[in-house]
């Protein structure tokens, strides 16, 4: 298989949170959070990525704001289509005379239905021709993965909405799978903890603002200040408010048990042979999730297996995919790698 040799060629990363594309030769020119802003009546889109993040964290009442990825995977279809075209012109800087291709991630136990929204939204995107790519593929190519070693690693990319999994050795994906749970769900944490606790009603965007902060799933000392207006009950309300640091950092921890859990069911149910293999290679983390400080020494003590962390967590997907698309027929394997979806 390989892309059209004509018209640009791209890698592109459409997150939960950040849509990231790269261009052949020219590295990763977008990096945007997945978020479109329509006027009132959603006919027409205002405002994309930053911009539209901003007007969503100021509160502007006269758009409506959208994320269309939930989960990995497309969830308003229009809206991921309007943003896609917007983000690929934004990258290209001009209109495209031949229809680009594009070398994507799709999520590892994406299904066939889930894949073909995917491929459809960047056809109408304006896409001439898409190749699929695992996501934990392209995230041990850009966390550093030897692609020719007998070892086997499983690759861990936390993201925003999905937990992409999947076993790799030599270069493929044996096994993989997606749990939908990521930052969001440490937001959607913070938000109930602090509620039980505090009584304070806090936004996501707040939420992740805290979470940031702390950084750690280890004590620390300190707070956090939080400017945030939060409703207490129906006639109080507050603008500021301190949390502690380690009390966070403990609800952070606490949320990572059911991904831990899975990854030790994951890691039990594999077979005899890639289990001793993982004692080897271990596991490999990406994703912006990783960002926490903390979380390896969390994940080899609970799951009893060397860790690693990719030095650019919140970029090794997109390089993977970029280091594909420079290197597409040698990658390739005549195709085992890869599914095409080009019709
Ligand atoms: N410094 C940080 N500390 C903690 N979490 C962070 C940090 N920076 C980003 N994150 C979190 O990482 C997540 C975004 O990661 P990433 O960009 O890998 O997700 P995504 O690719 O958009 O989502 P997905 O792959 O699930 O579709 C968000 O939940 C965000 O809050
Ligand atoms: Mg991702």
């Amino acid at each position: 298989m390989a892309l059209l040799p004509w018209g640009e060629q791209l890698a592109i990363d459409v997150g939960t949170a950040c849509t990231q594309i790269a261009i052949k030769g020219q590295g990763v020119v977008v990096r945007e959070p997945t978020v479109i802003a329509f006027d009132d009546g959603r006919r027409r889109p205002v405002a994309v990525g930053a911009e539209a993040q901003r007007l969503w964290e100021r509160g502007v009442s006269a758009v409506k704001i959208v994320r269309p990825i939930r989960g990995g995977m497309i969830a308003d279809f229009d809206s991921a289509v309007a943003l896609l075209r917007r983000l690929i012109r934004q990258a290209l800087g001009h209109r495209p005379f031949f229809s680009p291709s594009a070398v994507v991630a799709s999520p590892a136990s994406a299904t066939g239905v889930e894949l073909q929204a995917l491929d459809h939204s960047l056809r109408s995107a304006g896409i001439g021709q898409v190749t699929m790519v695992q996501k934990p593929l392209a995230a041990g190519l850009g966390a550093g993965l030897p692609l020719y070693s007998d070892e086997s690693y499983l690759v861990v990319d936390i993201g925003a909405g999905a937990t992409d999994i999947g076993l790799f050795s030599n270069g493929l994906i044996t096994a993989g799978y997606t749990v939908r749970y990521g930052g969001d769900d440490l937001d959607e944490a913070i938000i109930r903890a602090i509620r039980r606790d505090r009584g304070l009603r806090i936004t996501s965007s707040a939420a992740e603002h805290i979470k940031k902060q702390v950084g750690a799933v280890h004590t620390n000392n300190g707070t956090v200040s939080v400017d945030d207006v939060v409703v207490v009950d129906e006639n109080q309300t507050v603008d500021h408010y301190d949390i502690e640091v380690d009390w966070v950092s403990q609800v952070l921890a606490d949320a990572f048990g059911p991904l831990i859990e899975e990854l030790s069911w994951v890691v039990e149910n594999l077979p005899d042979s890639s289990g001793r293999e993982l004692e080897v290679g271990g596991l490999v983390f990406t994703g912006g999730c990783m960002l926490l400080r903390g979380l390896d020494e969390l994940f080899r003590e609970r799951l009893h297996l060397p860790v690693t962390i990719a030095p650019d967590p919140l970029s090794a997907t997109i390089l993977g995919l970029e280091a594909i698309l420079s290197d597409l027929p040698a990658l390739s394997l005549n195709g085992r790698r890869f599914g095409t979806n080009s019709r």
